[in-house]
């Protein structure tokens, strides 16, 4: 008898996708071109909110196994987004396996390879709506874009929306007067002091919003150039120190993780002053439990996916012709979402992360009851 066995040796990603509790993905494509030599995942946990959006990683994963668990998870996340953002869109994602540098400074990227990838994401008809992620750039979706009509975070040159970051610096200062409101009874920042590590594209809006509103911010990044650039546009109000370390020691009144994911940690989470964790990152909790710990301390921790989706709104808006305005209206309701997060953990006794989690849950069941 021959041997049945799945090609993939990827029997856990099998599980995730087909048993699993943290799975039930609608559709799994795997893409291949090898003329380009393109090698993609494209997952689509869930329509049942409109067509899956979500952004297209490029990466260098050290397994095809790896990027199929990676995809699974990232669009299952984005299912959690797109609801508790009010969107009309399931949660997608696609990644791309390689070095995302170009083809002519050694790695995989060319204009063949995201043509072929565009058409797989036509292939599917609008069920999944693509966008930038790590890796690919608004200059590499206007390429994609030339293949399908269903590709989002193009440039105004070519419809799109251009760089997302200042309406995902305009949600987190939503997210963190609502936490603001929740805390201190006011939905402001006046007189409190704000820590941000990582002054990037995100940092640095972030940074103006606070300064705005009459806070006084303490910034931390590893690159001094991002430092230097804030210190520049900001005489008053802002002051640096080494790095996070130091900023998450400093007296603060709200912590603001704006650079890469895991900040949230056994280290961390001990030596927080801060009464507020609000920021940009994704994937701020290093691992389950940590939304208990910060708990435990009485920090108020304002869930990542839920203030970071200015980002998405407003890629979401770019498929209807983008309108700055609209989309901004939109970003603005995730000060109401995360107060109602805020109130659903407190009535039920639970760590606001979970409670944002139930809230989308809810929202996408709903709309799976309303379509039978
Ligand atoms: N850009 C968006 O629209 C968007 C949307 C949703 C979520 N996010 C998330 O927000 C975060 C920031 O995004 P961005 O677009 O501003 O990225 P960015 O790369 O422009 O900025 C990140 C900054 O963090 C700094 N940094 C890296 N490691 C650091 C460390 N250990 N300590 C201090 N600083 C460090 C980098 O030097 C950089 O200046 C990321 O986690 C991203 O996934 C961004």
């Amino acid at each position: 008898m021959t041997d049945v066995r799945p090609t993939l040796d990827g029997s856990d990603v099998l599980h995730t996708l087909f048993r699993s509790d943290q799975g039930g993905h609608e559709q799994v494509v795997l893409c291949q071109d090898r003329e380009s030599g393109l090698k993609a995942v494209i997952a689509l946990h869930s329509t049942a909110l409109g067509p899956a959006l979500g952004g297209t990683r490029f990466y260098p994963y050290a397994s095809e196994d790896d990027a199929v668990q990676d995809a699974l998870n990232l669009s299952r996340g984005m299912s959690y987004k797109n609801a508790l953002a009010g969107l009309d869109h399931g949660g997608g994602k696609a990644v791309i396996i390689g070095d995302p540098a170009p083809v002519a400074e050694g790695g995989a990227k060319s204009e063949q390879l995201l043509l072929a990838y565009g058409r797989f994401v036509a292939s599917l008809g609008g069920r999944y709506v693509t966008a930038c992620d790590v890796g690919t750039y608004v200059q590499d979706m206007d390429v994609v874009a030339r293949a399908n009509r269903w590709t989002t975070g193009r440039s105004p040159e070519n419809g799109g929306a251009g760089d997302s970051s200042v309406l995902t610096a305009f949600g987190v200062f939503q997210g963190m007067r609502a936490s603001a409101q929740a805390a201190w009874g006011e939905p402001t920042l006046r007189g409190r002091t704000v820590g941000i590590a990582g002054v990037g594209k995100v940092g640095h809006h972030l940074v103006r919003h606070l300064v705005e509103d009459g806070a006084s911010v303490v910034v931390t990044d590893v690159r001094p150039e991002s430092v230097e650039r804030v210190l520049a546009d900001h005489r008053e109000g802002v002051r640096a120190v080494a790095d996070t370390d130091a900023l998450i020691r400093t007296n603060l009144d709200v912590y603001a993780p704006c650079a890469l994911g895991g900040a949230l940690n056994e280290e961390t989470v001990p030596v927080l002053t801060a009464k507020i964790v609000c920021g940009a990152a994704n994937n701020q909790l290093a691992h389950p439990g940590v939304e208990k710990d910060l708990a435990d301390r009485s920090i108020l921790y304002a869930p990542d996916y839920v203030v970071n989706a200015g980002g998405v709104i407003q890629v979401a808006d770019e498929l209807h012709g983008f309108d700055f305005d609209r989309a901004k209206a939109k970003a603005t309701r995730i000060y109401d979402t995360t107060l109602a997060i805020f109130d659903r953990a407190k009535s039920e006794g639970i760590p606001p992360a979970e409670a944002a989690d139930r809230l989308a849950e809810q929202r996408i069941a709903e709309a799976r009851a309303a379509a039978l």
